[in-house]
């Protein structure tokens, strides 16, 4: 039998990764957090001086990697080759870094397998953008959980300002709107919610009602 996999794409902001967690902890799921690998491959090509147009450079980075996603209840850690990363990938200069690599098609190649490995026993729970259309075409369970732009970039807001950054709201939003068109409108594996998708909008919703939510489907499905 294969490995039972859920997954949770939408635009940024929607709120995928704190309900990804929240599933995968009541699940007792392994995690993978896709956004982060295309944040490390982002900021790793602006410290080592590797252009985003530099197919070769940037898929060399790629191959390199490994990673793991260690979290409870609060918090998703990351673990670049043992070594654990703190708030440095939650930045807009990163995000946007992260957009851009993500373009490239050789790039999203050669990541495949990185995001793949994390389909270990006794299952994954994963988050990003194309994670049920093009990653694990065949997963169990597939949500796409959108929210509006406006509800996004408040939350986004919020969250940064917590961890201390100093940002305006305006350009929050005009990022996510860079950002969103971006995703959506890419030629590799655009940001669009799988035929077989549960689509959720979140806007109106807390996290604890979209986690139950998911919990249902996961029990319908015998997940749970
Ligand atoms: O989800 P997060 O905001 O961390 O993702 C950062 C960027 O990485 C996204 O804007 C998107 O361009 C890219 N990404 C992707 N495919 C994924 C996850 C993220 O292209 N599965």
């Amino acid at each position: 039998m294969n490995t039972p996999v859920v997954t949770i794409d939408g635009p940024s902001g929607a709120g995928k990764g704190t309900v990804a967690r929240n599933i995968a902890y009541e699940l007792d799921f392994h995690l993978l957090d896709s956004g982060a690998i295309y944040r490390i491959l982002g900021l790793a090509a602006i410290e080592q001086g590797v252009a985003f147009d530099d197919i070769g450079g940037l898929v060399a980075l790629a191959n390199s990697l490994e990673l793991s996603f260690p979290f409870d209840r609060e918090r998703t850690g990351i673990v670049l080759d043992g070594v654990s990363l703190g708030q440095k990938l939650r930045n807009q200069i990163v995000a946007d870094a992260a957009s851009q690599v993500a373009l490239n098609p050789s790039v999203r190649r050669a990541l495949m397998g990185l995001q793949r490995r994390q389909a270990r026993e006794p299952g994954l729970v994963g988050d990003g953008r194309d994670l049920g259309t093009i990653v694990f075409p065949d997963a169990d369970l597939k949500i796409f959980l959108d929210a509006s732009v406006e509800v996004r970039a408040e939350r986004r807001y919020l969250e940064l300002i917590e961890s201390g950054q100093i940002v305006e709201r305006s350009v929050i939003l005009r990022d996510l709107e860079i950002r969103d068109f971006r995703d959506r409108s890419r030629d590799v594996a655009p940001l669009v919610p799988a035929r077989d998708a549960y689509v959720i909008d979140s806007s109106e919703k807390t996290v604890a009602q979209v986690v139950m939510e998911i919990q249902d489907l996961c029990k319908a499905r015998r997940l749970a």
